[in-house]
C-alpha cells in the first residue's frame, strides 16, 4: 500500500496508508511515546478518569490505556476530521478502557461533566497556538483537575527566553513564519500560571530531542 503525506494545518507529518484502516501515524508520536511513558508510570494513578486534549492521531492514547488499564481515557481534539484516525487506533488496540473522541476547543469553556479528574495531558499543542489560547488551555487544564489530580504536558519550550538547541531555534521561526501569533512559551511562563491556577509540585522533566514534559498537581489531597 502506498504511504501518502498529508499536509495538515498543525505541520505534523503524517503518514496515512501504513495501516489497513484509518489509522495515522505521525513519526514524532512514535518518537516520544516510549520517554512520555517513563514518566507517566511515575507520575500517574492506577485508575481514575483521564481526559487527552488535542489527541490528533490517537496513537498515544491507546498507550497510555495500555500502561495504565484501570483508567478511563477520553480522547478529544478540536478538529472532528482527526476522528476517523483515533477511532481506528481505538478499534486495532483492542482495549475497552478508551471512550469515543469528543470534540473539544481547550481554550474555549470545557462541558460540565469535564470536571474532577485524576489526569489532563496534552502533548504537542502549546507552540501551535497563540500566548492567549495558551493561557485558556493551561487554565481549563488545571481547573478540570480534581484535589490531586496529575498534569501532563509535553513539548518543545523556551527556557528562561533561551531555545534549547539550533533546531529549536529554525522550528520556531518557521511557525511565525506562518502565523506571528503562534510559537514556543517560556517554561517560566507556564509555570507560573499552573501556580496561579491551584497546582503545586511542578516538575520539569528533560526529554528527548530538547523537548521537556512539565507535571504538577492540582492542589489538595486525591
Ligand atoms: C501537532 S498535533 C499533536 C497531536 C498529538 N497530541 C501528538 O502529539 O501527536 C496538534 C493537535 O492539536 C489540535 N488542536 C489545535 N488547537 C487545539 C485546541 N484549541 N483545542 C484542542 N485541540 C487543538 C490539532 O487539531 C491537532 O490534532
Amino acid at each position: 500500500m502506498s504511504r501518502k503525506r498529508l499536509d495538515l494545518p498543525d505541520s505534523a507529518a503524517l503518514i496515512a496508508g501504513a495501516a489497513p484502516d484509518d489509522r495515522l501515524s505521525a513519526p514524532s508520536a512514535e518518537r516520544n511515546i516510549g520517554p512520555i511513558l517513563e514518566v507517566l508510570e511515575r507520575v500517574v494513578p492506577p485508575e481514575g478518569r483521564a481526559l487527552e486534549i488535542a489527541s490528533g492521531t490517537g496513537q498515544h492514547i491507546v498507550r497510555f490505556a495500555k500502561a495504565r488499564p484501570k483508567i478511563s481515557w477520553q480522547p478529544s481534539d478540536a478538529a472532528a476530521e482527526r476522528f476517523a484516525s483515533v477511532r481506528a487506533w481505538i478499534r486495532a488496540s483492542g482495549l475497552a478502557n478508551v471512550a469515543d473522541p469528543r470534540l473539544l476547543d481547550a481554550a474555549a469553556p470545557w462541558p460540565r461533566d469535564l470536571k474532577d479528574l485524576d489526569l489532563v495531558i496534552a502533548v504537542n499543542l502549546l507552540h501551535l497556538v497563540s500566548d492567549d489560547t495558551a493561557a485558556a488551555i493551561l487554565a481549563n487544564m488545571a481547573d478540570a483537575l480534581a484535589p490531586g489530580g496529575v498534569f501532563c504536558l509535553y513539548g518543545p519550550f523556551l527556557r528562561a527566553g533561551r531555545f534549547a538547541s539550533d533546531g529549536d531555534r529554525a522550528f520556531h521561526a518557521s511557525l511565525k513564519a506562518r502565523d506571528p501569533g503562534i510559537g514556543y512559551k517560556d517554561v517560566g511562563w507556564v509555570m507560573d500560571l499552573l501556580v496561579v491556577r491551584g497546582m503545586e509540585a511542578p516538575e520539569c522533566h528533560e526529554m528527548p530531542a530538547s523537548n521537556l514534559m512539565m507535571t504538577a498537581r492540582k492542589t489538595g489531597s486525591a
